[in-house]
């Protein structure tokens, strides 16, 4: 047999055989232009035309333990090594490890998870089991969140993605505490109010769960004021309504905390979670389900099932990627460069006329830009983007950073093993930029 050694594609090659042959997320496939990304280390990735960007979004807030790691990277080669892959019906040692490791990491007394292959499922099976145990139809949800591009999943995210993707009911929206730059926060007992309102409208008994986000993500890092989430458990439990925490995005460290619901003590009764948990070096999410909740399927069917659930590389990398965060405090460091990350936002909103507002906890911020710092009219519509916007976002790349850039605002969530010169040096990047937003504001 003659074995031809492959060819190694071009930059140009790569990047249009993936346009060629394979569908790209939320966009019109024309004019798109994604960079083909050879390697990446830390809080940098490279491409193969050999530039290299400094990572301030963690690609989707997902390479928590930053790019390369050798600890996760090892547990999946002997995972691969030993064990591939086995049927969900078997029982394996990484899976025993992660359930037990999760177990003493997970708020309050949650000790068992079923594991699915990313955020979206984990929704999907949080609303199937929650429908199951509490025999009721609707779920409750927020307008700005996220949750997931499937079937419920999407229902239930309350923003512009779901509008095209509308095909089932039995999800009913209720408002933030947020309502926008320009018109701000309700009180906590303003927001409690209009969920109550809610409830008693839909009939409290025809209402299986409640899924938020405890700090919505691409929505704008809505740190919920104080109160406002032991609120949320207080009025569920009066009314026998589950409590659904989506902590895709927020948990393992982002926010300083391994899981966010545990700056406020609020123990949800049903957790999701995906990217953190194994940094994303492969794919897997996890639902995390509190005694009294899983004690229910013990005489009763779970209807549920996934080929790749406990997946062995998912299990394997999820272990990696809590030794890195461990071994390396990246929780505690999350919490150390946040509050450097806070103070550059406060200089941006001093230097910038165009900075409107910022958010942040730990290493989960965004930047809200506006063109009138009195009347904070965004620098882009709600679910639109305009040249300004678009000419930071190309300015970032130019300078050589990647980051989200989502309407009005710019996201700031770097690896959670980010150091203070790294930080430093993407807010250079990203002083320079907002100046073009600058040339937008009204004197
Ligand atoms: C809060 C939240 N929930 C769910 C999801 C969906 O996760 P996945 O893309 O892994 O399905 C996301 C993804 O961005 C998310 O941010």
């Amino acid at each position: 047999m003659v074995l031809e050694a492959v060819k190694a594609l071009s930059p140009a090659e790569i990047t249009e055989l993936c346009l060629r042959h394979t569908l790209y997320d939320w966009g019109m496939q024309a004019g798109l232009k994604p960079m083909p990304v050879v390697s990446a280390k830390g809080v940098y990735f490279h491409t193969a035309d050999g530039r290299r960007f400094i990572d301030f979004n963690s690609q989707l807030m997902c390479v928590n333990a930053g790019h390369g790691d050798r600890r996760i990277i090892e547990a999946i080669q002997r995972q691969a090594e030993q064990l591939p892959y086995i049927s969900p019906f078997m029982a394996h040692e990484a899976r025993a490890r992660l359930g037990a490791k999760l177990a003493s990491l997970l708020p309050g007394d949650m000790e068992k998870v079923f594991f699915t292959l990313g955020g979206a499922d984990a929704n999907e099976n949080a609303i199937k089991i929650a429908r199951a145990v509490t025999g009721r139809p609707k779920i409750l949800a927020r307008y700005r969140s996220y949750h997931g591009s499937t079937g419920s999943a999407i229902q239930a995210t309350g923003d512009p993605r779901r509008w095209p993707n509308e095909f089932a009911g039995g999800i009913v929206h209720v408002l933030d505490p947020y309502h926008g730059i320009q018109r701000g926060w309700d009180t906590v007992e303003q927001a409690l109010a209009h969920l109550e309102e809610t409830i008693q409208l839909e009939g409290p008994s025809t209402i299986a769960a409640f899924i938020l986000e405890p700090i919505s993500g691409t929505n704008g890092i809505l740190v919920p004021p104080d109160g406002y989430l032991q609120g949320v458990r207080a009025i569920l439990d009066r009314h026998g309504i589950l409590m659904i925490c989506d902590e895709v995005m927020t948990g393992f460290g982002r926010t300083g905390r391994w899981f966010a619901v545990d700056h406020w003590g609020v123990v949800p009764d049903l957790i999701t979670l995906a990217k953190g948990l194994t940094s994303s070096y492969v794919p897997l999410g996890a639902v995390g389900i509190v005694p009294k909740v899983a004690a229910y399927f013990d005489d009763h069917m779970f209807y549920g099932g996934l080929t790749y659930n406990s997946h062995p590389l998912g299990c394997a990398a999820a272990l990696g990627a809590i030794q890195a965060y461990e071994e390396d405090d990246m929780v505690g460091n999350a919490q150390r460069m946040g509050a450097v990350l806070a103070r550059h936002h406060r200089r941006l909103r001093e230097r910038h006329p165009c900075v409107g507002a910022t958010r942040s906890i730990g290493l989960f911020g965004c930047l809200e830009l506006v063109r009138d710092r009195q009347t904070l009219e965004p620098l882009a519509p709600f679910n639109g983007t305009s040249p300004e916007m678009k000419a930071i976002a190309q300015a970032l790349l130019d300078a050589g950073m990647h980051t989200f850039v989502r309407w009005n605002t710019i996201m700031t969530n770097p690896p959670l093993c980010i150091t203070e010169a790294e930080l430093d040096e993407g807010f250079e990047i990203l002083d320079g930029a907002l100046e073009i937003g600058d040339r937008a504001v009204r004197e």
